[in-house]
């Protein structure tokens, strides 16, 4: 029996999954994306073309790859088609290439005004979510009220009217009289288009694939420091974006799951609130978000900017036992004369090597730097590992030694091609 390898965002979102399971899908037969939904954003550059897809797995534009979105997703029927056509548009058979899990819920327009309203009323506390509707159609899955894409397949429209009048009862307390109207037309038109994809029951598809020798990646979305029990809660998202999230997110057992990616960047970004110990509020921070373009893929909202976080990393890589990693957008700290990596966090006055409980104020944790001298060269047209220069291969050394796990693929620009495999 073949295994599933899954990919997974080591920090907090966009590391650059998107780019690298693109790379990596022509040794696989299956591409699964197992958690979130519309929330993510993942980006491909090839042929001179940009890329973002958000339901929609990353494989999708390699000829021979099934491409599963799996029961731990939540879809949004409008975006969903939106973002379909699309890629039908550029030529890419998204029908012929599409699976969608009946036990994947749905998100309902409402969803995404409780979404807004849920942020409306936290006033100074607010999480900065996508507004996608995404923690109320997971709140819905856990209270048992969700409804599933398989309902498209039978009676819907009590499905829909039962969900929907209990979410208006609560937009109501919360003051909030929406007309649906227009929301509602487009929302019926994308479900009848639902309905001309292919449903599946992905946990009987994905195992007999996998019997079948076939080989299998789950692409993560959001990251491991947004997970929703491990992540830097409440400031996190509402799925499981860590390795045991594919097991329940794809149907399929532990055992099977092999190789382990953890995808990072060689620095760190954050998008909406909470906390980010190594943030830098300055110039070198500045630097950081123009150079990488850091930008959000789905609200483009500005993207927080700091240095490498190696107690956070060394925390997701053992919560996920990741077994190989990848290092994104080393190009963006070429011009830095140094470069600064956090290997302890001093709290309350200690050292400590462990992400604490506590994770909700940043000015009670005080990051402690190692500095590493930078390579100050273009890395952008590098080939070859050969040609690395020194300090980058120093730098590469020092994070391989510190988390104690090989860095396996370096990426040094946002093409397909700027990827070296080690
Ligand atoms: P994802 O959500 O993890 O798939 O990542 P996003 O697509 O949201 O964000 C990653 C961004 O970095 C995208 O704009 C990518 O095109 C870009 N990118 C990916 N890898 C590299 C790299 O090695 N260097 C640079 N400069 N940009 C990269
Ligand atoms: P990808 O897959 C970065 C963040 C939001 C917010 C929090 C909760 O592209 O890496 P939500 O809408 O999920 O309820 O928002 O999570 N967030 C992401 N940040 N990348 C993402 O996805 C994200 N998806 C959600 O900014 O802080
Ligand atoms: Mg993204």
């Amino acid at each position: 029996m073949a295994k599933v390898d899954v990919l997974l965002g080591l920090q907090w979102g966009d590391e650059g999954k998107g780019k690298i399971v693109d790379v990596l899908t022509p040794n696989y037969d299956m591409v699964a994306r197992f958690q979130g939904g519309p929330n993510a954003g993942h980006t491909l550059h090839f042929d001179g073309k940009k890329y973002v897809l958000r339901s929609i797995p990353s494989g999708i534009f390699q000829k021979d790859t099934i491409n599963v979105v799996g029961n731990g997703v939540v879809l949004d029927p409008v975006r969903f088609i939106e973002e379909a056509k699309e890629l039908q548009k550029s030529g890419c058979s998204v029908k012929d290439k599409l699976r969608i899990a009946r036990k994947a819920h749905l998100i309902l327009p409402t969803h995404r005004l409780l979404d807004a309203a849920n942020e409306k009323a936290l006033k100074g506390s607010k999480i900065g979510t996508t507004g996608r509707g995404i923690g109320p159609t997971y709140t819905d899955k856990t209270a048992r009220y969700g409804v599933r894409v398989g309902e498209i397949e039978g009676d819907f429209d009590k499905a829909y009217n039962t969900a929907k009048e209990r979410h208006l009862a609560r937009l109501a307390a919360m003051g909030e009289m929406p007309d649906l109207t227009d929301l509602e037309k487009e929302y019926f038109d994308a479900i009848e288009q639902l309905k001309t994809f292919k449903l599946i029951d992905c946990e009987y598809e994905i195992n007999a694939a996998l019997h079948d020798g076939k080989k299998v990646l789950a692409e993560g979305a959001q990251g491991s420091m947004l997970d929703v029990d491990y992540g830097t809660y409440p400031f996190v998202t509402s799925s499981n974006t860590i390795a045991s999230g594919c097991c329940t997110g794809l149907g399929i057992a532990p055992q099977q799951i092999g190789h382990v990616f953890g995808i990072f960047k060689a620095y760190c970004t954050r998008v909406g609130a909470g906390p980010f110990p190594t943030e830098l509020q300055d110039e070198v921070g500045h630097e950081m978000a123009v150079r990488g373009a850091e930008f959000g893929a789905v609200t483009g909202r500005p993207r927080r900017c700091g240095w490498i976080d190696l107690v956070a990393l060394k925390y997701t890589i053992m919560l996920s036992g990741v077994t190989d990693l990848i290092m994104m957008k080393s190009d963006v700290l070429d011009t830095f004369k140094e470069i600064k990596a956090c290997r302890a966090y001093r709290v309350n006055g200690k050292e400590t090597q462990r992400v604490p409980f506590h994770f909700t104020d940043d000015d009670s944790i005080e990051p402690i730097y190692d500095t590493i001298p930078g390579w100050q060269c273009d890395l952008t047209a590098v080939t070859r590992e050969a040609d690395f220069p020194a300090a980058f291969r120093n730098y590469i050394a020092y994070l391989e030694n510190a988390l104690g796990c090989p860095i396996k693929i370096v990426s040094v620009g946002p093409d397909r091609k700027q990827t070296i495999v080690r």
